[in-house]
């Protein structure tokens, strides 16, 4: 695992989309997993002003970690316009770069039986190769994905209940210029399992702001353990890259 300090987000971001960057050029095939929250905006902005400078996603596929159940859509039909991680993915990433549509992958929350949505999803990784290079937040209750606190570490694709914290930190996302309640939030995902994400080629880990100090240095440092699903980054067999600013890396031993 490598970790690296920056002074800012922006330098975060910068270095995060240029890591990204490299793996799309060398293989214009990859697979990309990636990530939703506040976190990878920057990283989205930055890899679309690559795109207008020539970086090429025709060829890319990706897989995204999570999606709420009753919202998310069915790639294959027309964009909708609900509060989904699609229509986030949509608006601040896809729709700006030249990826196919049939190469974007999403957990699809409005669909009929959402169990055998979550072994549709586990398949479909399966068939496109596995993921070259997965991108990763860390929620404050030390979830990767929504593989909240409890989860076990071999986990796959499943139905997660959100936390409160969690719910507390998302819903102007998830209410993404809508200017809805939080008592509105879905409570319950589907979510790639820690197992799933551990099968990635590669991870890139980003973190940025001092609230998430305390629970960077206990995925970091502390005890490997399913109360802090991110601390799984240690059981990785390939390679992992930690890009943190100085805020999310202030309360680590190891500076
Ligand atoms: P955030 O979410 O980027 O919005 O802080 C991170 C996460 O939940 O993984």
């Amino acid at each position: 695992m490598n970790i690296t300090i920056k002074r800012s987000k922006r330098e975060v971001s910068r270095a995060a989309a240029d890591h990204i960057a490299a793996l799309v050029r060398k293989k214009p095939d990859a697979v990309l997993g990636l990530a939703t929250g506040f976190t990878p905006l920057e990283t989205y902005r930055e890899l679309i002003r690559k795109h207008s400078e020539g970086l090429d996603f025709s060829h890319i596929v990706t897989f995204n970690l999570d999606e709420y159940i009753g919202y998310g859509m069915d790639l294959s039909l027309p964009y909708s316009k609900d509060q989904s991680y699609a229509r986030f993915m949509h608006e601040e990433f896809f729709r700006h770069i030249n990826i196919h549509r049939s190469n974007i992958h999403i957990p699809n929350g409005q669909a009929d039986d959402p169990e055998e949505e979550c072994l549709r999803y586990e398949r479909r990784i399966r068939k496109a190769g596995g993921i070259d290079l997965q991108l990763l937040g860390i929620g404050r209750t030390g979830h990767w994905a929504f593989n909240e606190p409890g989860t076990p570490l071999d986990s796959r694709t499943h139905i997660q209940t959100l936390s409160e914290t969690t719910l507390d930190d998302n819903h102007r996302l998830f209410f993404y210029k809508s200017g809805l309640e939080r008592e509105m939030m879905p409570k319950r995902s589907i979510t790639m399992g820690v197992g799933t994400i551990l099968e990635a080629r590669s991870l890139l880990m980003i973190a940025t702001g001092k609230r998430k100090a305390s629970v960077t240095a206990a995925a970091l440092e502390g005890e490997i353990s399913s109360l802090v699903t991110a601390s799984a980054i240690r059981l990785f067999k390939g390679p992992a890259t930690v890009l943190l600013d100085r805020g999310a890396a202030s309360a680590l031993q190891k500076q």
